[in-house]
């Protein structure tokens, strides 16, 4: 709804109460239509106090998630972003699966207050309380072969963890391949799912899911993932912070996208890399190795150098830590 926007905007702006007559002249729209579009701002949780004979003043944003508000923090290179936003989903996964599977265009934004059946990896669920984390998936078409379908996780990790730096101010680090870590405990998973395309060897659409940890959910963390699991913020987190980080992730992401192939996000990867350096035991299947990881190479390989003197490099599977390596 595009006059929330304007209305919002004016509010923001304004240094003193403005009348629902003054707005609406002002936009060139009905006195009807800036009382309906208060009122969409009040159910998304923006407070608006009304004064009779005086008019509407914007008291707080509060942590409303709109289309309109992740819209506004938006850098122009994502315009092209289409953005939803729904109170309560399944999963933002599994919707815009069925809307891939559909014919829909790529570059469709989903984000929900809440999920049900929040989606990880390796079939794992994510838990995804109201109001609790941000929780988004993108609909992509990218004109890529499928193997390079992992560097959309790759760039989404480093999308994010820039972007919690420049909302937030928080350092965090990636834990290959696509874990961000906070204090060295996980604050935000991330899952790419792809349908390929077997005649060309490319993907028909590919679905990133993004889930941030803004506050524990009510009661805390599940015990079997408190030990690993934290967020962000302890405490009442800022205003607007799931718009703002929303739309950050978003910008940084599209601007690493729209030019995968010169892979332009492994420098911000390696530099916020979690495991370089570490002593880890990795696991694929049912075989363990255990070593210290040198690097993450150019195609966000983990290159590991064994205990048997051996190095390797991976493309997938589990890691856990040893001990830090000094
Ligand atoms: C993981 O760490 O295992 C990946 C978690 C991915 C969670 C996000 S939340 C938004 C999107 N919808 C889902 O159901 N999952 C992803």
């Amino acid at each position: 709804m595009a006059i929330c926007e304007d209305v919002l905007k004016m509010l923001e702006n304004a240094d003193e109460a403005m009348s629902g007559e003054e707005i609406a002249q002002r936009l060139g729209v009905s006195r009807n239509s800036v009382w309906k579009a208060v009122n969409r701002l009040k159910e998304e949780g923006y407070k608006i106090s009304a004064v009779t004979n005086k008019g509407y003043t914007l008291v707080s944003e509060g942590d409303s998630v709109s289309d309109f508000a992740v819209k506004k923090y938006l850098k122009s290179n994502s315009s092209n972003l289409r953005i939803m936003v729904r109170d309560e989903v399944t999963s933002t996964q599994t919707v815009l699966k069925e809307l891939g599977d559909k014919g829909e265009e790529g570059n469709l934004v989903l984000i929900a207050h809440r999920q049900t059946a929040g989606k990880g990896r390796l079939g794992r669920s994510f838990e995804a309380p109201k109001n609790s984390g941000l929780y988004m998936s993108i609909l992509l078409r990218p004109a890529i072969p499928a193997e390079k379908a992992l560097f959309i996780t790759t760039a989404a990790a480093a999308a994010t963890s820039k972007a919690i730096k420049t909302v937030t101010d928080k350092e965090t680090q990636i834990k290959w391949v696509n874990d961000v870590y906070y204090q060295g405990k996980k604050i935000c998973g991330i899952l790419t799912e792809a349908n390929l395309d077997f005649e060309s060897g490319g993907l028909n659409y590919a679905v990133l899911g993004i889930g941030v940890n803004i506050t524990a959910p009510p009661g805390g963390f599940p015990k079997e993932i408190s030990d690993v699991a934290t967020a962000l913020y302890t405490k009442e987190p800022p205003e607007q912070i799931r718009a703002k980080l929303a739309a950050e992730i978003l910008s940084n992401f599209m601007e690493y996208y729209n030019d995968l192939e010169s892979k332009a996000f492994m420098e911000e990867y390696r530099k916020r890399s979690f495991l370089t350096g570490r002593e880890i035991v990795f696991t694929q299947g049912n075989i363990s190795e255990t070593g210290r990881v040198l690097d993450i190479d150019d195609n966000a390989r983990l290159v590991v150098k064994l205990d048997s003197g051996e190095t390797k490099t991976y493309m997938a599977g589990e890691v856990s830590i040893v001990k830090n390596f000094t």
